[in-house]
């Protein structure tokens, strides 16, 4: 548990990149911290940074329902992003901001120690992956991380923009979580 507040503490003082300076919360992740299952988004939004909670803003909050809805309730999966401060307007995070980040995300994966992780939109799949990924092509696909499988799928906030991806994703968190029942 040492090792959860002593994360905390670092994000919470971090000041590697300049994301730091208009923080209001670092946010670090939410749910089971010894889960299985594990969902790896972008960046933290507006509402993420106000309570300094992952995905509790539109995105977010689809996203938990759709988990429900296939009876994957918030204590089965722990979630965080890649990035734990907030972008300004959302941007996308550049280079640095994601190296500079990496270790802290690094440091959740092998306290988790999940056995199957999803991640949500690019900027997931190209830090953990690094390949010239475009999700609107390899999603629904696995890769590997640590020696972790890893299922690509869509951010939920591409959903919101676009209804038609719905399906597409139900589909892809099916599949990471039957492979999950799978393997245990
Ligand atoms: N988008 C993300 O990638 N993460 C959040 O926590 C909220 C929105």
């Amino acid at each position: 548990m040492n090792d959860w507040l002593d994360l905390e503490k670092q994000c919470a003082e971090c000041k590697r990149c300049a994301l730091w300076e208009n923080r209001k919360n670092a946010v670090i992740g939410r749910g089971n911290k010894s889960a299985d299952f594990m969902l790896i988004g972008e960046a933290p939004g507006e509402e993420e940074d106000r309570q300094g909670r992952a995905f509790v803003g539109k995105a977010g909050q689809l996203l938990s329902m759709a988990l429900s809805a296939m009876g994957i309730e918030d204590d089965k999966y722990y979630i965080c992003n890649v990035i734990k401060c907030r972008p300004q307007n959302n941007r996308t995070p550049y280079e640095e901001e994601i190296e500079s980040c990496m270790p802290y995300l690094d440091k959740q994966i092998d306290m988790v120690k999940p056995k199957v992780i999803v991640l949500l939109g690019n900027t997931a799949a190209v830090s953990l992956i690094k390949k010239n990924i475009r999700i609107t092509q390899q999603r629904g696909t696995w890769d590997v991380y640590k020696g972790i499988p890893v299922m690509m799928t869509y951010h939920p906030a591409a959903l919101l923009r676009d209804e038609s991806k719905k399906i597409d994703m139900w589909r892809d968190l099916k599949n990471a979580w039957k492979k999950l029942q799978q393997m245990s």
